[in-house]
Parts: structure tokens; C-alpha cells; sequence
């Protein structure tokens, strides 16, 4: 009977056939060991050269790395480990492999990426991109659940969403167009149909940044909501990334060991609630605890700055648990935010990044939106866009505008966080960056 590598305990005892690659292989003289995998797991076939015939024992001993093979036996439990064993009765070689390049050295990131069709064979790419399989799958189960529309939206856009310094060009017959950077304007048109909706699908920023945190091509899941404040908003982002981390410590145990992931800190989130700091509060925190080196001198701009990487990494090395920073000044955030005067006559958006612990940085970007359609149109001419683009949307203001708002969850962020993989080009199968755009 054929099955695959990950049913084997319940085949003990059993004759089965495993179709897989090699991908290592050891022998003492009279026993091959043929280390296989066939996407689903990994087993050790035992090849003794007293038990099958001649020509089988010839075949396993040509089985070199990374040849497919088709392999007879009967599955038995490894006495100490978790772990089952084929001994074989037959081999099959189906593809040999000859001098496979990967080999078991130390390789270098960029050659693994050089070669990143033979590197995601590899037991690290197969637990992370397995992660990131379940955090996709269990963000679609969460917005089903909650009664969320999936509502795709066009990845060809003829204006900016976020910034404009940001954008991919593309000729759209002869006419400039853009990439998508967030689905979501076209999501804040979608929940006037359909009240709750959520996209997923490539993003891409043109980002100059060649940090360990960016892609240029990711993957992006928008969520909206009509009748939903901020307060509201934040509530759905916090259940469901409870969700999905629950969800990964439960069905990726096995990835999370191959990545030697000391999950302590996954386990504790998933019962507790998340930190809430107002951006002010955050910068106070940092400066008065001294938690970022290098910065001399605060002055009153400071209070007015982005979140550096630092600092993020700081706040969430101080609370050891997801934290909402809310509310960061209106000027270094996108056109369509609600906004409000602190009482500091600070002009504020209603907004809030996640920021993961454990050097996760900000995984999630989310705001209220602006209802209003004076209020919005003023920001789109304030901010010099071409307002005759923006018309549609304003629309969802014109016609029975709605308190709402949305917010979106970076997957490969998401993935680098709860891998622990130090580069985040190790979360998608063939990576995008500022120096790389192949295979
Ligand atoms: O914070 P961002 O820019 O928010 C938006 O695009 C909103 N329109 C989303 C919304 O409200 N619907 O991006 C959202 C998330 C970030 O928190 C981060 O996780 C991820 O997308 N992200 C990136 N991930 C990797 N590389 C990059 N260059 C990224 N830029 C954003
Ligand atoms: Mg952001």
C-alpha cells in the first residue's frame, strides 16, 4: 500500500511503499541508510544487504542524494524515539541525482538563495514555509468564522495607497500604472456591500530597504469592517493572531522542533491579553528606561518620530508579548486615517501598529478610517494626489458614509516572528528584495 512518510505510525508492522528523494544516505558495507522525505515527513530506510536480493541492495547503494526513489518495506518504531524506521524489502530508483550542489557543509545565505529551487528542499524552508502554510490557512478559517467576505482586490492600481515614494510602475497599455501596496481602499469600498470583508494577496513596495524586515514583493492580508471603531479593531486583530498562533503550536509541533523554536513566550500570548501604549507613552517608556542605545538627546521632535527598528525591538523585548502602539502622529501616517488633537496640540491618527516580540517588529498596520468626506477629500488635496483619481473613493463617503476601519497583517513578518528565521527572505519560497528578484 502506498502512504505517505507523515501516516507511517499508523502503518506499523505493515508492508508499505514510500515514492520520495533521498536525501541522505549513509552504509557501513552490509547496510545502506537512505534518509527520505517526501514532503509530508521524513524516515530513515534501513537497506541490510543479507535481506533483499542483490540488485535491490545495487539499487540503494546508486541512490545518491537527492535521487527519487520508490522504496518497498515494512515500518517499525525506532525503540527510544518518536520516530518510525522502514526496513526494505525493495528499491526503486525512479530519477538519479548527480553531484547535488546543497550538499552538507555550511553554505553561505546568498548562495542558498542562488539556489533557492534545491535550497527549499531543505529541512528549514520545509518547517517555515509549513508555518506559513498554517498561518494562511488559519487567518482564512478566523475570517470565515467571524462571517468576513473574501473580496479580492486588483493588484493593478492607478493610484497610491500607502506611499507614494513606494510604488512599482508598470505600463499599463501605454499608461502609467502602479502595484498594489494594500487592497485596502479598494476593501473600504467592498464592506459597503458586504459589511465585512479581507483580501489576501501579493504586495509590493519599493521600498530601498535592505533590512532583514522587508521584501519588496509580500504577502498581505487587508481586513475591513463596517461599523467598527478603532477600539473594535484592535479586539479583532488580537483574537486572531491568538488564533493563529494557537493554531501553529498546535498542528506545527514538528516544524517548530526542526527549527529549535522555544516557544515559552508563543504559549504564555495565547492566554493574555496584549500591551496598549499611546505612541507618547512609547517614546516616554523608551527614553526615561533608556531601552535605545545610541540616542543622546531627546528634543521635542522626537516625541513626533516613526517607531525606529530599534525601538520596536525594545518594546517588545520589554513586555515580552504583542504591543499595540496607538495613536502615532498624523503627519507620518497614510491620507485616509481619522484623525484627532491631543491635548498636547498634537495632531493624532486613530491607529495602532502591532509589534511582535521576540524581534517580530510590526506585523500588523491598522487604523480607523476617516468617515468624513470633507475631512478626506481636504487630505487628498493637502497632500497634492490627484484628486479626480480618488472620486470612487471618496464615494464611500458620499453616498451613506459609515464609522469603519481596517488593518493589515504582513504573512511573512508574521512567519519571521514565529519561526524565529533570522531573515525574513527565508518566509516566502522565492524571495523579492532590493537585490534580488531571482530564480
Ligand atoms: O503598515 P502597512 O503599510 O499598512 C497598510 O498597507 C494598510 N493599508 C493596511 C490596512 O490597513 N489594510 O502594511 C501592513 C503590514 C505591516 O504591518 C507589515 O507587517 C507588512 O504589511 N509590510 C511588510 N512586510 C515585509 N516587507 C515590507 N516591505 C513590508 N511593508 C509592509
Ligand atoms: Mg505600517
Amino acid at each position: 500500500m502506498k502512504i505517505s512518510i507523515s501516516h507511517s505510525s499508523q502503518h506499523v508492522g505493515k508492508e508499505v511503499v514510500i515514492q520520495g528523494w533521498v536525501y541522505n544516505t549513509r552504509s557501513s558495507g552490509k547496510i545502506v541508510f537512505l534518509q527520505l522525505r517526501d514532503g509530508s515527513g521524513f524516515i530513515q530506510a534501513i537497506v541490510a544487504s543479507q535481506a533483499v536480493a542483490p540488485e535491490v541492495f545495487e539499487a540503494a547503494q546508486r541512490a545518491t542524494i537527492e535521487s527519487s526513489v520508490e522504496i518497498t518495506g515494512t515500518v517499525s518504531k525506532h525503540p527510544k524515539k518518536e520516530e518510525y524506521e522502514l526496513q526494505v524489502s525493495g528499491v526503486k530508483l525512479l530519477g538519479t541525482s548527480e553531484e547535488y550542489p546543497i550538499g552538507k557543509k555550511e553554505h553561505g545565505p546568498e548562495f542558498l538563495f542562488d539556489n533557492r529551487d534545491l535550497y527549499l528542499r531543505s529541512q528549514t524552508p520545509w518547517a517555515v514555509l509549513r508555518i506559513r502554510d498554517r498561518v494562511f490557512f488559519s487567518i482564512e478559517q478566523f475570517f470565515h468564522e467571524e462571517g468576513f467576505v473574501r473580496f479580492d482586490t486588483p493588484i493593478i492600481q492607478p493610484t497610491s495607497c500607502e506611499d507614494t515614494t513606494q510604488l512599482f510602475t508598470v505600463d499599463y497599455y501605454d499608461e502609467p500604472n502602479y502595484l498594489s501596496q494594500s487592497g485596502q481602499l479598494y476593501s473600504e469600498a467592498g464592506i459597503m456591500g458586504f459589511g465585512k470583508v479581507y483580501d489576501f494577496g501579493p504586495v509590493f513596495r519599493a521600498e530601498k530597504s535592505k533590512t532583514r524586515h522587508h521584501l519588496s514583493e509580500l504577502w498581505m492580508m487587508d481586513a475591513e469592517m463596517a461599523f467598527h471603531d478603532q477600539t473594535m479593531n484592535m479586539d479583532v486583530q488580537e483574537r486572531m493572531v491568538k488564533r493563529i498562533v494557537g493554531d501553529v503550536l498546535k498542528y506545527c509541533a514538528q516544524e517548530l522542533a526542526i527549527l529549535g523554536r522555544d516557544t515559552t513566550i508563543l504559549q504564555r500570548l495565547v492566554n493574555e491579553p496584549f500591551v496598549h501604549l499611546k505612541h507618547h507613552e512609547a517614546k516616554r517608556i523608551l527614553k526615561e528606561e533608556g531601552l535605545v542605545s545610541g540616542v543622546e538627546s531627546y528634543d521635542d521632535t522626537y516625541w513626533q518620530d516613526d517607531m525606529s527598528t530599534e525601538e520596536e525591538i525594545a518594546l517588545g523585548n520589554k513586555y515580552q508579548l504583542p504591543v499595540f502602539i496607538e495613536d502615532y502622529p498624523a503627519a507620518i501616517k497614510s491620507f485616509y486615517m481619522k484623525k484627532y488633537t491631543d491635548e498636547h496640540g498634537v495632531l493624532r491618527a486613530r491607529c495602532a501598529d502591532l509589534i511582535a516580540p521576540e524581534e517580530g517588529r510590526e506585523i500588523i498596520g491598522g487604523s480607523q478610517r476617516e468617515e468624513s468626506y470633507d475631512a478626506l477629500k481636504k487630505e487628498i488635496v493637502d497632500r497634492n494626489y490627484p484628486l479626480e483619481e480618488y472620486e470612487w473613493y471618496l464615494n464611500t463617503r458620499k453616498y451613506g458614509t459609515v464609522t469603519h476601519s481596517g488593518f493589515g497583517i504582513g504573512l511573512e513578518r508574521t512567519v519571521r516572528w514565529l519561526t524565529g528565521v533570522h531573515h525574513i527572505r527565508e518566509t516566502i519560497a522565492f524571495p523579492r528584495t532590493l537585490n534580488r528578484s531571482r530564480p
